[in-house]
């Protein structure tokens, strides 16, 4: 049952307290990809939601990101596309910056590699304020994508990303809490 998949993924995961900076909480998937069964359990989760979904394109944000888009892509059957942090992708890019719980950041993403009726979803790690996220959909959309949903392995509520996006008209969807 999806309960018992849902429960093994979330004790498989750590919480490293003062990570990077005193004061983060670092929420730590390294140990899930540790577990073959859990990690399987999670990346089936998401192919079961959106398999059927007419899903062309998987957007994962760097890095992390791109440790669940691509298995997901490649079994319900779309692109992979990474959003990857500035003056890493070699091709012509549109960027997006964004402001974090530390310090601002930027997204890009490849020009050509979205085109316009793509229908997208973005994978992620895990989703705090949700400005990582509203970057990935800012540049989805400039790009003519329709974003479907965005798809994390954890969320953390106090932080309230689910209203973020909600705010920008993209649904959540997240495995666990933190
Ligand atoms: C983390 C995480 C998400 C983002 C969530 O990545 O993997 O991408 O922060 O935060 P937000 O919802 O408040 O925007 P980080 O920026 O640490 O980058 P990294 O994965 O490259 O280390």
């Amino acid at each position: 049952a999806s309960a018992d998949r849902i429960s093994a993924i979330k004790s498989s995961l750590r919480v490293i307290p003062n990570f990077p900076k005193p004061g983060i909480m670092f929420q730590d998937i390294t140990t899930l990809l540790l577990d073959p069964k859990v990690f399987k359990d999670t990346v089936d989760l998401f192919v079961e939601r959106y398999k059927n979904e007419n899903i062309s394109v998987v957007a994962g944000i760097e890095a992390r990101g791109f440790l669940f888009g691509p298995s997901i892509a490649l079994a319900i059957g779309a692109k992979f596309v990474p959003l990857r942090k500035p003056k890493k992708l070699p091709g012509e890019v549109i960027s997006e910056k964004y402001i974090l719980e530390y310090g601002s950041d930027c997204l890009e993403m490849h020009l050509g590699a979205v085109k316009s009726g793509d229908r997208a979803l973005i994978v992620d790690d895990l989703i705090a304020t949700g400005g990582t996220v509203c970057a990935a959909m800012n540049l989805l959309e400039r790009a003519g994508a329709e974003v479907v949903e965005c798809a994390c392995v954890i969320e953390v509520p106090k932080l309230k990303g689910r209203e973020r996006l909600k705010s920008c008209g993209v649904p959540l969807y997240a495995l666990v809490e933190s």
